[in-house]
């Protein structure tokens, strides 16, 4: 893959916060070699590690050469031999002081021009402490015409109050504009697509709204257990891990207004807007009536049985955090008042599938086909995020023949139908973060809106006192996930 000239990163010091840890060898490491790789890191972009493990210059080289799959492209060797390593706590002073000098030799040595991408890939608590301190160590500061930034991932808090405490904290080192926040979903291509699908066409648009839409739904279903991750996602759940952000992320960018340009502010105000429409659930009759949680149990065929959350390693024998959530939303305003939009995500689910789809209302005068009902589901139109990305549109078609029967056909365009790859999506957000294009970042108030929309159900479900529906593993969530739906007369486009 080639990397258009303004996708190439400015001179800069990607430093990484982490840098011994989990997320920078399996995910930050290998796509910055492939970054290497497109040239899209020049001579004047440098490494630096930040972490408490001990270890030299040159060992961090070898571990970030260790990451990745063979030797990789020269610029990756170079990047690598030369990269340096700050070893200390991220709370003592001199950690950041050691970190300024590397810094200044990196200037000297690389040109990078005092431009700094501090990259926190370590555990969230510390993503305040270390952005204080470099706050106070001078290093959140640009020095002139150039720039700092912070890139911090998900979960931004735990629920709004301890949102608005990180942001505090961020926010006294770094300005908004140099804070980016990352939601790998955004990364996608196919979610991204959803801005070319909408935008780029005239057909969409037209019945983009309560006139033609009868209902969307948003699955983001997952195959996988919470493996080795048991106690993280205790303490967060289905709701926290994936609806928060990725689902209400998703969410707003196929519902919004069209934006005024495709500059990010234009975009991220379009998005915060249609988060503000979405009527929180705050009665509790309501979110009764609106969310389901599950929870599975063991489950699978006899040759391949999955262990239950229960049983997993780092679960509490009794935990009730939730690994399915479906809810019931509605968007208040001029273009969506009225149309339901089913949520819907958990581990342990039959397929691993993320799509958003839009069913269309039925035709007005469905007694024209009498008895033909299977044929005549609703229109759709489905957004395959992954796998097999792409978009399908499907519709009623006469089966040939003497008599007169509609069945459900379908038009696909699969993303492999193009030569070029898909970069991977940290790919996607570092060259970002280092050419500093906030587009795919969530902004603070996005942030606060969306646990605006879930912490009344989190309250909800902390205080409630009866069991959590379960459902075995490999099925689609307990069965009031399909009450949620059926209620309406309608049903999930995957349930069996
Ligand atoms: C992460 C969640 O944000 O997204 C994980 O923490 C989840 O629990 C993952 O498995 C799903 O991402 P993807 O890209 O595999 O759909």
């Amino acid at each position: 893959m080639n990397v258009d000239a303004d996708r190439r990163s400015p001179p800069c010091v990607l430093v990484i916060f982490g840098a011994s840890g989990d997320l920078t060898a399996r995910k930050l490491l290998p796509a910055l070699e492939r970054l290497a790789g497109y040239g899209a890191l020049p001579a004047e972009v440098a490494l630096v590690g930040v972490a408490r493990t001990p270890m030299t210059d040159a060992e961090f080289g070898d571990l970030c050469r260790r990451s990745v799959s063979g030797e990789g492209h020269p610029r990756w060797k170079d990047l690598t031999a030369a990269a340096r390593y700050v070893h200390g706590d991220y709370d003592d002073p001199a950690t950041y002081q050691r970190l300024a000098d590397v810094l200044a030799e990196c200037d000297h040595r690389h040109g990078t021009a005092g431009n700094r991408v501090h990259y926190l890939a370590t555990p969230p608590r510390l993503f305040g402490p270390i952005a204080i301190s470099l706050g106070k160590a001078g290093l959140s500061v640009p020095a002139g015409e150039g720039f700092v930034r912070a890139v911090v991932e998900k979960p931004f808090g735990w629920d709004e109050v301890s949102a608005r405490e990180l942001y505090a904290e961020l926010s006294s080192a770094f300005a908004e504009e140099q804070i980016f926040r990352i939601d790998h979903y955004l990364a996608k291509e196919t979610v991204q697509n959803l801005l070319a699908l909408r935008f780029a066409n005239s057909i969409f648009e037209p019945i983009w709204n309560r006139t033609w839409v009868d209902n969307v739904q948003i699955t983001v279903a997952e195959t996988l257990g919470v493996g080795e991750r048991g106690g993280f996602y205790e303490t967060t759940g289905a709701m926290r891990d994936i609806v928060q952000n990725h689902v209400l992320q998703v969410l707003s960018l196929f519902l919004m207004e069209p934006p005024t340009s495709f500059h990010p502010e234009a975009i991220r105000d379009e998005k915060v807007k249609l988060l503000r429409a979405i009527q929180p659930l705050d009665e509790e009759a309501e979110i009764a009536a609106n969310a389901v949680r599950g929870q599975y149990t063991r489950g699978g065929t006899r040759e391949d049985l999955m262990p239950g959350y229960r049983d997993e390693p780092g679960v509490d024998p009794l935990s009730a955090t939730e690994t399915f959530v479906a809810m019931r939303l509605e968007v208040q305003n001029w273009r969506w008042t009225g149309v339901p939009v089913y949520v819907r995500t958990g581990k342990r689910l039959p397929a691993r599938l993320t799509e958003v789809a839009m069913e269309f209302r039925r035709p007005p005068q469905l007694p024209l086909f009498p008895g033909q009902e299977q044929g005549l589901e609703p229109d759709a139109l489905i957004v395959r995020v992954q796998p097999d990305e792409g978009l399908s549109l499907r519709f009623g078609a006469k089966v040939p023949g003497h008599a007169f029967r509609v069945q459900k056909a379908s038009m696909d365009f699969s993303y492999e139908s193009f030569d070029e790859q898909s970069p991977d999506a940290y790919e996607r957000v570092i060259l970002d973060a280092l050419i500093g294009d906030p587009t795919l970042f969530i902004r603070a108030d996005e942030v606060g809106r969306s646990w605006r929309i879930v912490d009344p159900v989190m309250r909800y479900w902390a205080d409630d006192e009866r069991p959590i529906p379960l459902y075995q593993a490999a099925t689609w969530g307990p069965p009031e996930a399909g009450s949620l739906v059926a209620r309406d007369g309608r049903r999930w486009r995957h349930s069996s």
